[in-house]
């Protein structure tokens, strides 16, 4: 058993709290978010993470969790202390690293025992120098060591628990192989390969890794628009790319982009710090672009199909959250087509089985509907925006039926184009053989 202790309560630092305590150890969580503690400590966890409250619960009840707003009080007996807080974007497309320097702050005010500090946060490659440095400049007792270690997070929201149990690789950047070490031990029950690399290395890990699933992604996304003109299956063609093992199926599906907390920020965070450092991002850069513009030809394609204008169409939208089994909104491109869709004079109606009350708080002039078959009443398209298992098995003959007019605008090809012309949709997905309309032609 080891005291841990986790600055930031997000969808990582609680994850990764949370899995430890599971793990037999005693946990402490510290973040500035009151009511997010407050909840925490009724064992209520304040965001939709499959598992996890279960997991917190279990380990509030065995004595294992704690949760506080006050660093003394977390950090006293922590022998690690993890840094989870946010790192979102800066004005500029650079990582604001304001939250982990208040945190690195808060850790020198408190530091009178020796600890290892972990930064778990995504961070620009040369961040735990300057952690290292900040600790030292404000710390009160100079004479006590403390050791900064890089340990890079892959986890996924939606199965954070899962993938935080079952990691790939364990990623682990110290200038001292020794604390590396003992940050390792910690994870000895995952049974994970461990690399032990410098800091440097270890940040870069975790920007490469992003940046080459956004690339998957836009490829596939480039891909399919060259199969929507010369009349190919995308689906098609990504099973038959993906069952090549040095290319793999993963982040093979073609749809309306990556979004998400993580890969739009990480993707230009370092192209950034590429550009910054006098090299040229190119690939990077059409990374970005592809992505932005599948949004754009899914609103391009739709008003085609409404003559020309979308003013006064009632758009329905299915799915909000930037992907499945998370209420998280950030970046998600249901914000941008419904801002494109808006702009034009669309009225738009939408569901999402979990991030409505997320998605209230950001989005202007909307219609949240309770269910599919209200968003699709009277609608002159309807667009699948996240592909949730709920949206799978819809009784497609009513949402058709309820429609005014039946454009079904399938931005992750979870439907059968066949299926859903049979039933007289006018359908699109993306990639899906000429202009998206599935192998068989268009309806
Ligand atoms: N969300 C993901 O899927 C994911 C996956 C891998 C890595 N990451 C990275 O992990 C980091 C955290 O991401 P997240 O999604 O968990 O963020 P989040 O916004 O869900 O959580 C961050 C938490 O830190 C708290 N916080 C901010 N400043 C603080 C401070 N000074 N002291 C104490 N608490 C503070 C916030 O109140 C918030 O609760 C980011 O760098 C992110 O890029 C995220």
């Amino acid at each position: 058993m080891k005291e841990i202790a986790v600055i930031g309560a997000g969808y990582v630092g609680l994850v990764t709290g949370a899995c430890f305590a599971d793990l037999g150890n005693r946990v402490w969580c510290v973040d500035v978010n009151e009511a997010k503690i407050e909840s925490l400590k009724m064992g209520k966890v304040p965001f939709f993470e499959p598992g996890l409250e279960e997991i917190v619960r279990r380990n509030l009840k065995a004595g294992r969790i704690f949760f506080t707003t006050s660093y003394a009080e977390a950090l006293k007996n922590a022998e690690f202390i993890f840094i989870a807080v946010n790192t979102p974007e800066g004005s500029e497309g650079e990582a604001d690293l304001s939250y982990v320097e208040a945190a690195a702050k808060e850790i020198a005010k408190h530091l009178d025992h020796p600890v290892i500090v972990v930064n778990k946060s995504t961070v620009p490659i040369g961040t735990g120098d300057i952690v290292a440095e900040i600790i030292r400049e404000n710390m009160a007792n100079p004479s006590i060591p403390f050791w900064v270690v890089s340990n890079p997070e892959f986890l996924r929201e939606g199965s954070a628990v899962h993938d935080f149990m079952n990691p790939d690789r364990i990623v682990l950047g110290s200038t001292s192989r020794e604390a590396a070490e003992k940050v390792a031990e910690l994870y000895a029950p995952l049974q994970a390969p461990v690399i032990i690399t410098d800091l440097r290395t270890a940040e870069m890990i975790k920007y490469a890794s992003n940046a080459f699933l956004a690339t998957k992604i836009s490829f596939i996304n480039e891909i399919a628009n060259i199969c929507e003109a010369l009349g190919a299956d995308v689906k098609v063609v990504a099973w038959g790319m993906g069952l090549d093992h040095r290319i793999g199926p993963e982040f093979l599906g073609a749809g309306i982009g990556w979004g998400g907390s993580c890969f739009p920020k990480d993707v230009r965070a370092l192209a950034y710090m590429a550009a910054t450092h006098g090299c040229h991002p190119q690939l990077l850069r059409s990374v970005i672009e592809i992505n932005q513009d599948q949004r754009r030809r899914l609103v391009h394609k739709l008003r085609s199909l409404l003559g020309g204008s979308l003013r006064n169409k009632v758009i329905g939208i299915l799915g909000l959250a930037f992907k499945p089994n998370t209420d998280d909104m950030r970046e998600a491109p249901s914000v941008e087509i419904i801002h494109m869709l808006q702009h034009e004079g669309a009225k738009v109606k939408a569901y999402d089985p979990a991030a409505m009350e997320n998605a209230k708080a950001i989005l202007n002039g909307v219609e949240f509907k309770e269910d599919p078959y209200q968003v699709a009443e009277g609608a002159d398209a309807l667009i699948l925006v996240t592909e949730w298992n709920e949206f799978k098995q819809l009784d497609m003959e009513r949402i058709k039926n309820l429609m005014r007019k039946p454009i079904l605008m399938d931005g992750r090809n979870i439907y059968d184009p066949e299926k859903m012309r049979a039933l007289g949709f006018i359908y699109r997905g993306i990639g899906r053989g000429f202009d998206g309309a599935g192998t068989s032609g268009g309806s």
